[in-house]
């Protein structure tokens, strides 16, 4: 095996090379304290230091202001941002609107309506989540609107998003956070796992307007509660002080790629080939996903039998093409290709692409 696969998984997924190997050297001796940044107290100037800017970087590669955003550092997943919000912001005589682009925005609705009521503002269900909608269904004052910027599983992307007025809106940004260049100032509140984009699993990124903060509801169990954390600077209780430094390094390494625009661009010709490969294939290979709905960072799709799908994933394997395997609730394949995949990873797979179409 070589030192690096071409890794397509859906995360936890690929790194920047560099920031494994710096990251190495962290686990052993950071900053030549003589610790390991796994021994060093989260209250040091070290990590503070490192921490301040992992958060300033997040926010000037969104082009967010520091007066009017936070980033909160927090753990227990993506998931616990479905109850999270709710816990925050839905009371049980309010209507929270949802968007239902697959199976992490149902998994958002079912903990939303724990609290409140769910509207369910539009749905792609009706053909199993292979597009995402474009009209919405608001409810006027609102709590606020939760819609998913990507689906993971189906392989789907919004471009075009709700457009709420006064009323807030959430997104669970976790599978294409800091990909592509959006107006991030729409939203009051973005969460994202790390494990896709920014860094490894353990802790989950939350930018939030500490504006929307403020309004949080009272009696919400102290660990849950937004307020805390920001109060607390990410420092209530111990943070996921590894995680949170590989973040910072990932940070370091987006800024030196050019940010979000020089990235999308990248992220846009490695869909472009695969997508290309498909495209091309005369039906060989079949796009899941109608094409103004696609996804650039999870590429679904199907060939004719089950048992071709198996090949293809084994022989691709074999080239040491890792991790095509679709979501086990849908089958097919799925190329996962975040930010740190290089583009020759996806000019290999668009190769191999091909080879395999033209052997069977
Ligand atoms: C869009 C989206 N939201 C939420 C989650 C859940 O994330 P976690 O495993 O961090 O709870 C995932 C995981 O794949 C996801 O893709």
């Amino acid at each position: 095996m070589p030192e690096r696969v071409h890794n397509f998984n859906p995360g936890p997924a690929t790194l920047p090379y560099e920031v494994l190997k710096e990251s190495a050297r962290g686990v052993v001796n950071f900053k030549d304290l003589g610790m390991s940044i796994m021994e060093i107290s989260h209250r040091s100037k070290d990590f503070e230091g490192l921490m301040h800017d992992a958060m300033a970087d997040i926010l000037g590669l969104m082009g967010l202001s520091a007066d009017e955003y936070v980033v909160l550092f927090l753990g227990g997943g993506a998931s616990l941002q479905f109850c999270m919000v709710p816990d925050n912001f839905l009371s049980a005589d309010q209507t929270a609107d949802y968007v239902n682009t697959g199976a992490w925005s149902k998994a958002a609705i079912k903990e939303a309506k724990l609290f409140g009521k769910v509207n369910i503002a539009a749905t792609s269900e009706d053909r199993n989540f292979s597009y995402v909608p474009t009209a919405f269904k608001l409810t006027p004052g609102a709590a606020y609107v939760h819609v998913t910027s990507n689906n993971t599983i189906f392989g789907t992307r919004m471009t075009s998003f709700p457009e709420p007025g006064d009323v807030p809106m959430v997104c669970d940004m976790s599978s294409d956070f800091l990909s592509r260049k959006m107006d991030f100032s729409r939203f009051s509140l973005i969460y994202a796992g790390a494990q896709k984009n920014i860094g490894p699993a353990g802790v989950t990124a939350v930018i939030v307007r500490k504006s929307w903060v403020e309004k949080a509801k009272d009696g919400v169990p102290t660990m849950l509660s937004y307020k805390t954390h920001m109060s607390k600077d990410s420092l209530f209780n111990t943070p996921p002080v590894f995680p949170i430094y590989v973040v910072g390094l990932v940070m370091k390494w987006l800024k030196q790629q050019g940010g979000l625009e020089a990235i999308e661009k990248v992220n846009g010709a490695k869909a472009a080939l695969v997508y290309g490969a498909i495209d091309g294939s005369n039906g060989f290979y079949r796009g899941t996903v109608e094409p103004a709905s696609r996804s650039i960072m999870n590429l679904t799709f199907r060939l004719a039998t089950e048992e071709l799908e198996g090949k293809f994933i084994d022989e691709a394997k074999k080239k040491q093409l890792i991790g095509l395997k679709g979501h086990r609730d849908v089958g097919g394949c799925r190329a996962s290709m975040y930010n740190a995949l290089p583009l020759e990873a996806a000019e290999k797979l668009a190769e191999f692409m091909e080879e395999f179409r033209k052997a069977n």
